[in-house]
């Protein structure tokens, strides 16, 4: 598969070889695409709503993650480093690309996880994790989880602390996972120039640690776009806000401008992006109705012609803040680009070959699989024969009865959808 140097090095050449890179993108430049059946329903004027597919950057594991391991990853390699240390909730996806990538680079992968609602999400992160390598130490809290995390760093110097998400947290630690964005922003520029699409007025992005946010403000500056961020917070206050998104993006362009001082010194301000409060619900994870409604409604409109899909952590959530926001008649005129960060390539096949087999985690896991049941299959007793061919077996975390054609008679298809319904709660927001 063909991999490309960062656009970066080829507008700025004295960055080459100074900022550290190691090639992973197997799908850049990802695609750009209309979602015409969307603006149909949401009934635009002369607006328009084009995706950015990120989530197919990667050949086994796309979304957001890949673009900062090219940069983070380098720097790790270069230092000589056998392996990564990061952490985030136990369901998180910046830990599945941690194992993945890091497996593909032949370096360790030790991981550090702090509770989160829990969910069918988690239940297969957690064997994704354990297929493509990863230690895995449980943590009660986050804050639990970094002191542990800084305290095997401490005794195991041949490994590269990455902190959560890959972006610095609270002014702390490297930009490159942001630069990996800017350069995303450059690609971004080419396809503009290309005539592929016209210059959005808005990209709507999902703010976790706010370095994918930071990178693409710092991107737009730099190229003067009129582009305005708006960053979803689906996270916490603390690291998505507009002084830690400043923070961030301004150390990005510094570390380019350290090693290429021809690079225009670009203010960043709060007027360069937005950051969106209210579809987060009660925390960090947790199912909202908003945004179970938007991965829903793309399913339906979308997902037949294209093979993406949202979820409810992130990207559910943001779109759900792009549909109000083309909802209000003023903005029906608006070209926005939704920023897709999740990956869209089919991991359900490595989980099947885990067989579900949790044992085989660590014994302080094993808790999440024997209390709460989310899967049909999990309720049904389907015959193998059955099972095995269907879709919704070991599937993704999209309710069963919406992706697929079940062969349960139909009485017991609706007990099932009535005990699931009760154990996937959503929120308001
Ligand atoms: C699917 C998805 N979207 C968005 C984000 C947020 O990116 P960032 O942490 O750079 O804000 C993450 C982070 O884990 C993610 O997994």
């Amino acid at each position: 598969m063909e991999k490309k140097k960062p656009i970066l090095f080829g507008v700025y050449p004295n960055l080459e070889g100074k900022v550290p890179w190691v090639s992973l993108l197997t799908g850049a430049p990802s695609k750009v695409e209309r979602l015409k059946e969307l603006e149909k329903y949401l009934n635009l004027n002369d607006g328009a709503i084009y995706i950015k597919r990120d989530d197919k950057v990667h050949n086994i594991y796309g979304g957001n993650k890949p673009r900062k391991f090219e940069f983070i990853f380098a720097e790790a390699l270069l230092k000589k480093k056998k392996g990564i240390i990061t952490l985030g909730g136990i369901g998180t996806n910046h830990g599945i690309a941690c194992a993945i990538i890091t497996k593909e680079l032949g370096l360790k992968c030790e991981l550090f996880l702090s509770l989160q609602p829990l969910t069918w999400h988690v239940q297969r992160s957690l064997l994704l994790y354990d297929y493509f390598g990863a230690k895995l130490h449980f943590t009660k809290s986050f804050e639990l989880g970094l002191l542990k995390s800084l305290l095997y760093r401490l005794f195991h110097p041949k490994y590269f602390l990455m902190s959560i998400g890959g972006s610095p947290l609270l002014g702390v630690g490297t930009p490159l996972g942001s630069i990996g964005f800017i350069n995303a922003m450059f690609e971004l520029k080419n396809q503009i120039d290309r005539g592929l699409l016209t210059v959005p007025d808005i990209i709507f992005v999902a703010a976790g640690s706010s370095g994918t946010t930071a990178g693409l403000i710092a991107g737009c500056q730099l190229l003067g776009l009129k582009t305005k961020v708006y960053a979803v917070n689906v996270s916490q206050d603390i690291v998505v806000n507009p002084k830690a998104v400043i923070k961030i993006a301004k150390k990005a362009i510094k570390y380019l401008r350290k090693r290429d001082n021809g690079i225009e010194n670009v203010d960043i301000t709060k007027e360069n992006f937005e950051i969106i409060k209210g579809y987060l619900g009660s925390g960090y994870g947790v199912k909202t109705i908003k945004g179970q409604n938007a991965v829903d409604l793309i399913y339906k409109l979308e997902g037949k012609k294209s093979d993406f899909k949202l979820e409810t952590t992130y990207t559910g959530k943001t779109m759900a803040a792009m549909l109000d926001f083309l909802g209000k008649e003023e903005n029906k005129s608006k070209n926005v680009l939704f920023w897709n960060t999740y990956n869209s390539n089919d991991l359900d096949k490595y989980l099947r070959e885990t067989k579900f087999d949790f044992e085989k985690l660590p014994k302080k896991f094993h808790k999440y699989y024997d209390k709460k049941l989310f899967q049909c299959w999990q309720l049904s007793n389907c015959p193998k024969e059955i099972r095995n061919k269907c879709l919704a077996y070991l599937n993704h975390e999209y309710r069963f009865w919406k992706v697929t054609e079940c062969k349960l008679e139909k009485d017991k298809q609706s007990i099932i959808k009535e005990k699931l319904s009760n154990v996937i709660k959503l929120e308001e927001t």
